[in-house]
């Protein structure tokens, strides 16, 4: 998808250049309040595609990956503490329940801490009226478990297949990448990361990953 977003990228690009001229010059022009209100029409969604494609860049960057040890609670740890102000602004009670000693997985903890943090945005988002928000990690076997619920709203039955589709939103400004980001992270962990929800009641992701040592010798990418 890398080619494809450049494709993309760069005559979005030219556009929103484009269009922000147009509305610079709307005076001078004498441009019409009409022409004027679809010119900004045009530049957010040029906006929009942009920060799409953006989204995708960044999604096949990965490759580029050194494996380290990575300890799953510092990464649980420091995407907290981006969220927690905001969580509390918004009468979000944060519950967490780390377990002490997990063994470290094989990978990029800047990657984790992105499927954390879209974890909890999207958590955040499904309690614009508050809630409960509870983060835990525990060993299972040979993984660890990362496991983050809310009291939100929950997903309907029929959305709960498509979450990790690339572009299913059901948020008007939403972009619809994160789950499907997050998806293709986790993946690359040789982990897997599933969903469980009850409409009106709540959401559970699991983020399930391999421990360093029971690994697979298998070389990433
Ligand atoms: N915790 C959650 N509670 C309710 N719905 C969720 C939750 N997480 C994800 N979703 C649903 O999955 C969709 C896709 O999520 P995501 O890929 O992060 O894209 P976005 O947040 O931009 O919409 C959301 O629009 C929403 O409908
Ligand atoms: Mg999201």
């Amino acid at each position: 998808s890398a080619g494809l977003a450049h494709e993309i990228n760069n005559p979005i690009g030219i556009i929103a250049a484009r269009v922000e001229c147009m509305l610079w010059e709307a005076d001078e022009q004498g441009l019409s309040e009409t022409v004027r209100g679809d010119l900004k029409v045009i530049a957010r969604h040029a906006d929009r595609v942009a920060r799409i494609t953006q989204g995708l860049l960044s999604f096949s960057r990965q490759q580029a990956w050194r494996l380290s040890p990575v300890d799953v609670n510092t990464v649980v740890e420091e995407a907290l503490v981006l969220v927690e102000k905001q969580l509390a602004r918004e009468q979000v009670t944060l519950e967490r329940d780390l377990a002490p000693g997990l063994p470290a997985v094989l990978g990029s903890a800047n990657h984790l801490q992105q499927v954390l943090l879209n974890l909890l945005t999207n958590a955040r988002e499904a309690m614009p009226e508050g809630g409960r928000l509870r983060v835990a990690t525990r060993r299972n076997g040979g993984s660890v478990e990362v496991e983050v619920a809310d009291t939100g709203k929950g997903i309907p039955a029929g959305h709960l297949s498509r979450v990790f589709d690339p572009f299913f939103t059901t948020k008007e400004k939403g972009t619809g990448l994160g789950l499907a980001i997050s998806y293709g992270i986790v993946r690359d962990h040789q982990g897997t990361l599933t969903v469980g929800s009850r409409e009106g009641a709540g959401t559970t992701f699991l983020v399930t990953i391999p421990a360093a040592g029971e690994r697979e010798g298998r070389r990433h990418g």
